[in-house]
């Protein structure tokens, strides 16, 4: 792992506060720790712990602990993780929480809350609450019994509960603080929900639709910042209609004609221009308490990938590796799918989700956006 400048420094001040800190304890002065929760450095580029709420994209296992058909903990996903272990990620390795907790250095893999083995170590750096399957819109899912995204907020403050108990209220905020949030879902509430089942379009139009999940968005990272999140990376959508599902279900001819479906990738892009919109907003009434929310940009650098895909390593960049290999109109990706045999040369693992490769180059295409959150810029 290099480390960046930033991150050197990082490392250095956080030595500096568990120094301090370890005064404190020799001292034990009541005073002395006034003093010391001040100096740590709330605003620097230093990660304490990371949080992931929302979908498949950021899902690294939850699902396997609830009763849900949506789930990734079967061969051959897992294809290419540590100990080619099937974790429950929809991927054949890691996902963007993983390659963000490794890269700040707070941890090697984001550990899913519903796991009953956490320690208080995995508890200190961060979990995952994300569900796959799930979406902002209350309805997304729920067929599924997957995790809605108030059931993760409630999760999330039975966490702090929990993590109070043990390390105390006090260093239960500080690490909450200084954590970073990472938010990401939507696909499902316009690809499954409102053009996929009857029932939204009935009552929306689809700007209608676009306002009542940004509604959702707009309030849940709310709950979060009343419960003392500070930086959030909210997370917009990718071109959606260039997903293979979107491509077998709605090309004339999905064996010969492959093209991304430009209906879903503008509902997408009308979506994010919204998104951003309100983000901003929402960080300047926020501002004054040293918040900062973040747009990430997923759509472009997935667009980036399909323009040209050998720049990237990537010979296919319109079927999944697993699953619409041979058969191409087949769903889903499970024991019997046909497999890839290099998974990297794909920007999918399946029809929906983007391999670990894929995944790679959006986080490192995105990281100055990461970075800026952390920084405070
Ligand atoms: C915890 O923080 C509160 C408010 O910041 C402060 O009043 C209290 O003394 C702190 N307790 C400890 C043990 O540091
Ligand atoms: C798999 O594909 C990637 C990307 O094209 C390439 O860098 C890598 O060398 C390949 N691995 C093998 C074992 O062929």
């Amino acid at each position: 792992m290099a480390l960046s400048k930033e991150h050197r420094l990082a490392l250095l001040l956080n030595h500096i506060v568990v120094f301090y800190v370890t005064l404190a304890l020799v001292f034990s002065g009541g005073v002395c720790a006034r003093i010391l929760t001040m100096q740590r450095p709330s605003s620097g580029s230093s990660v304490s712990a990371v949080f992931a709420f929302g979908d498949s994209t950021v899902d690294t296992g939850n699902n396997d602990y609830i009763n849900t058909p949506s789930k990734g903990n079967v061969p051959p996903y897992g294809k290419d993780f540590v100990n080619h272990i099937p974790t429950g990620r929809f991927s054949n390795g890691k996902l963007i929480p993983d390659l963000i907790a490794a890269h700040y250095g707070v941890k090697e893999l984001l550990p899913p809350y519903l796991d009953p083995a956490l320690s208080t170590e995995d508890l200190t750096t961060g979990v995952c609450f994300a569900s796959a399957g799930s979406g902002y819109d209350p309805l997304t899912g729920q067929t599924i019994n997957v995790l809605s995204m108030e059931k993760q907020l409630q999760y999330f403050k039975e966490y702090t509960k929990r993590l109070e108990m043990a390390i105390g209220k006090n260093r239960t905020r500080n690490i909450i603080n200084g954590a970073l949030f990472v938010i990401s879902s939507g696909t499902n509430d316009f690809i499954i929900n409102y053009y996929g089942l009857p029932f939204r379009r009935q009552s929306f139009t689809p700007h209608m639709y676009r306002q009542f999940i940004l509604a959702h968005v707009k309030k849940f990272t709310q709950t979060l910042l009343n419960q003392g999140a500070r930086r959030i990376a909210v997370v917009g959508l990718a071109p959606m209609g260039c997903l293979p599902l979107v491509i077998n279900i709605n090309s004339g001819n999905p064996f010969r004609d492959r093209g991304c479906i430009k209906k879903f990738s503008s509902v997408a892009r009308n979506y994010n221009t919204m998104l951003q919109r309100e983000l901003g907003k929402m960080e300047k009434s926020f501002r004054s308490l040293g918040v900062v929310i973040g747009y990430i940009d997923i759509y472009n650098s997935v667009v980036r990938m399909i323009k040209a895909p050998h720049s990237f390593g990537f010979e296919d960049v319109d079927s999944g590796c697993c699953g619409t290999g041979i058969i191409k109109v087949s769903f889903s990706c499970d024991m019997n799918s046909y497999v890839c045999p290099n998974a990297s040369k794909h920007l999918f693992w399946d029809s929906v989700h983007p391999t670990e490769r894929a995944y790679s180059v959006v986080f490192h295409a995105q990281l100055p956006s990461f970075d800026a959150i952390l920084k405070g810029i």
